[in-house]
């Protein structure tokens, strides 16, 4: 029997060189340079790993994006031919001023598998852990799902914690959850590490709720599959020309995209290293020589999540890269 090779653990080696060289510019106010520093180093780590990739969900357009832009293919040419999706920097802001949570993200699954939004902005999101499975659903009232969620999880209502980006547009959801009791965590960036935190051991919250990315929509979806939660989003047009680009587009408002409208595939892996401490994550820590990286990589198939604390020294780094480290 042959062990299929596991392509996550290539791939965080593309999410520690974007931590590694975009960690250093934690607090500097400068979200370009540190975006900037994060998708050279992801770019260039990419190439190794052993696949024919295409990045669906990355920087932007072609026109835009001089890396990582949708369309442009990665990997070493060699193996699977899998679509990308790349996050070099999830929560630009927080690393810029310093703050805790920021996280460079790669899902990959097979050709077709992740869902190409085509210049949709936000999401209406609901995402949960493994537990709570099965008894969400967007289009029920919001203390319906926070009651629904505290029953499977054998908890009272106020000891569930709902997760919600801080936005003047949450005013009204926010009040909802307030009036059920639920304990809320409000968060500034991220929901990326929001929706994943919902379903890792212990979480620190238990529903993911609110408007945000839709691409950070399908990385979500990925980190779900492949640790048994589910998402659930609907399209959330800002104004009238968003509404017109999404009938144009063939869309619907009202569709509810499951976990696995975003994620059609059977093989996606995600891997996800830390820049500014957080959470889920540990963040980069440098120390005279080098630094330590604390990732995770996920399996849909096997269901596996590891957990990897590396160290890597610069000297040996630039000796097998033409990356500068040091
Ligand atoms: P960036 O890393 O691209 O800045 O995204 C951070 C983020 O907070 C996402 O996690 C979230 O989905 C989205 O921005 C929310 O958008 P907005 O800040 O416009 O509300």
């Amino acid at each position: 029997m042959r062990i299929e090779r596991n392509l996550g653990m290539d791939l965080v080696r593309a999410t520690e060189a974007a931590a590694l060289r975009s960690g250093r510019w934690m607090g500097r106010g400068d979200k370009i340079g540190a975006d900037q520093a994060a998708v050279d180093a992801m770019r260039l780590a990419l190439d190794s790993v052993p696949m024919n990739g295409v990045v669906v969900i990355g920087e932007g357009e072609k026109d835009e994006a001089p890396m990582l832009y949708v369309g442009e293919r990665v990997g070493s040419g060699d193996g699977p031919e899998m679509d990308v999706a790349v996050d070099p920097v999830e929560g630009t802001t927080l690393l810029a001023e310093g703050m805790p949570g920021a996280i460079a993200v790669v899902a990959i699954a097979e050709r077709g598998a992740l869902y190409n939004w085509q210049g949709i902005a936000y999401m209406d999101k609901l995402a949960v852990g493994e537990r709570a499975k099965g008894v969400i659903d967007i289009n029920a009232p919001v203390a319906y799902n926070i009651r629904a969620v505290a029953r499977t999880l054998g908890k009272q209502l106020e000891d569930v914690t709902v997760v919600v980006l801080d936005r003047p547009r949450h005013k009204d959801l926010i009040k909802e959850i307030r009036e059920t009791g639920a304990r809320i965590k409000l968060i500034l960036h991220g929901d990326v590490s929001a929706g994943i935190m919902t379903a890792i051991e212990n979480p620190p919250a238990d529903i993911l709720m609110g408007i945000g990315g839709a691409p950070e929509a399908v990385i979500t979806a990925a980190a779900l599959k492949c640790m048994g939660g589910e998402i659930q989003c609907k399209i959330w047009p800002r104004n009238d020309d968003e509404r017109a680009k999404i009938a144009e587009l063939g869309l619907d408002v009202n569709k509810v995209f499951t976990t696995k409208d975003l994620v059609s595939g059977e093989n996606v892996y995600l891997a996800a290293t830390g820049i500014t401490p957080g959470e889920f994550l540990r963040g980069t820590e440098y120390f005279g020589g080098g630094a330590r990286t604390h990732s995770v990589v996920m399996r849909s198939r096997s269901g596996t999540v590891r957990y990897i604390d590396a160290t890597h020294r610069w000297d040996k780094l630039m000796r097998i890269s033409n990356m500068p480290y040091g």
